[in-house]
């Protein structure tokens, strides 16, 4: 059969790693690209990913353009965090009748924060028989997918904590840039308060799927205020350097509570200059788990391959909105891409 066609929407740190990814696979071309960057719409794909081939296919910033001529099977979107902003980049890509594989944070479980955007997504995806996914690293698999999988193999659960911790140093710019890494406490406030830096988006998602799998009926879901990590030596990264006193970077946590008890911990850590990195999943229950991956999944690579193995699958699945825990276990593609296909 003929390759799977592929439009990246977002150019950007993660498309274009996606991008060069999916380059090295195959049963599979980049037939399309759009972006909004000034410094990208024009050039050529292979410019814009930093490679030395030009790939014959232009970024542009009119999706309408690029998807009606391109033919897509699946659009990979990787432009913004909260779903009201991505929302209709996302429809414009399922008005074309292309699947759609997006790192947004909130479509990962768009039910809490948007679901009137939730249900207008699942029918425009239905009525054009594609399927639109929100995944990623984190959310979409660490403290979430893999936590919901561990919990097969218990027959009563008390409590579930997870924690991640990264060294937000080896991670891409825009990252280090939005868990305020090299700012004073004071600048840190101020950029929260007017939502100049999100810190990580998508914990209250993580906490709702893992909940909605299990059919827990929550009280609330508590989403404790962001703290800044504030460097106790000098830390640096390739582009941020942090003096002693500045931050360098954040801690997050949700809490969700079930008749008066705390069942989810959700704690995030991304720093500079963190020592230990891991994720860690508890379950108190039977049997309790205790499972520690370390050092942590890098956050980047394991995006880029999540969202790439993802490509089959979301083909083969049924048309409308769905969440990680809707898809088959997730699995790596190792082979030409068109073999995964049903
Ligand atoms: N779920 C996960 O685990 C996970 C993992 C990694 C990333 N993410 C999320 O994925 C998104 C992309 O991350 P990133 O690091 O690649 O960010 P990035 O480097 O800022 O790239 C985003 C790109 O999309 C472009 N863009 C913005 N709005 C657009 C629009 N309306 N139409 C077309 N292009 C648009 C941006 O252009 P401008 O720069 O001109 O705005 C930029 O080139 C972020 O929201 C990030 O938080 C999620």
């Amino acid at each position: 059969m003929e390759t799977i066609r592929i439009a990246l929407y977002g150019v950007g740190a993660m498309g274009a790693r996606i991008g060069r990814s999916l380059l090295k696979k195959e049963g599979v071309e980049v037939v399309g690209a759009i972006d909004v960057d000034e410094s990208k719409i024009g050039k050529d794909l292979g410019e814009a990913l930093d490679i030395n081939r030009l790939l014959d296919v232009k970024v542009a910033d009119d999706p309408d353009d690029v998807l009606s001529k391109a033919n897509v099977d699946v659009v990979i979107h990787s432009t913004q965090s909260y779903l009201r902003q991505a929302y209709p980049q996302i429809a414009s890509a399922i008005n074309h009748q292309a699947n759609v594989i997006s790192t947004c944070e909130e479509l990962s479980y768009p039910y809490i924060a948007e679901p009137e955007l939730a249900h207008r997504l699942d029918e425009l995806a239905r009525n054009n028989g594609v399927t639109v996914l929100g995944t990623g690293i984190n959310p979409g698999f660490l403290m979430d997918t893999l936590v919901i999988t561990f919990t097969c193999v218990c027959t009563r659960i008390d409590q579930i904590r997870v924690m991640r911790v990264m060294n937000a140093a080896t991670r891409r710019e825009p990252f280090q840039r939005k868990i305020g890494a090299g700012l004073t406490v004071d600048e840190f406030n101020e950029r929260l308060r007017v939502e100049a830096i999100t810190g990580h988006v998508g914990l209250a998602e993580s906490a709702s799927m893992i909940a909605n799998a299990l059919k827990w009926k929550l009280d609330r879901i508590d989403v404790q205020p962001i703290t800044p990590v504030i460097a106790q030596v000098p830390v640096e990264s390739q582009v941020i350097k942090v003096e002693t006193g500045q931050v360098a970077g954040l801690h997050q946590s949700v809490k969700c509570i079930k008749d008066g008890k705390e069942v989810i911990t959700l704690d995030f850590q991304a720093y500079l200059g963190a020592e230990e990195e891991y994720d860690a999943i508890t379950i108190n229950g039977v049997p309790n788990i205790t499972e520690k991956i370390a050092p942590c999944i890098h956050g980047d690579h394991g995006t880029v391959a999540i969202v790439v193995n993802s490509i089959p699958k979301v083909i083969n699945a049924p048309p409308g909105l769905m969440t990680m825990k809707d898809m088959p276990v997730p699995s790596a593609v190792t082979e030409d891409m068109r073999a995964y296909l049903d």
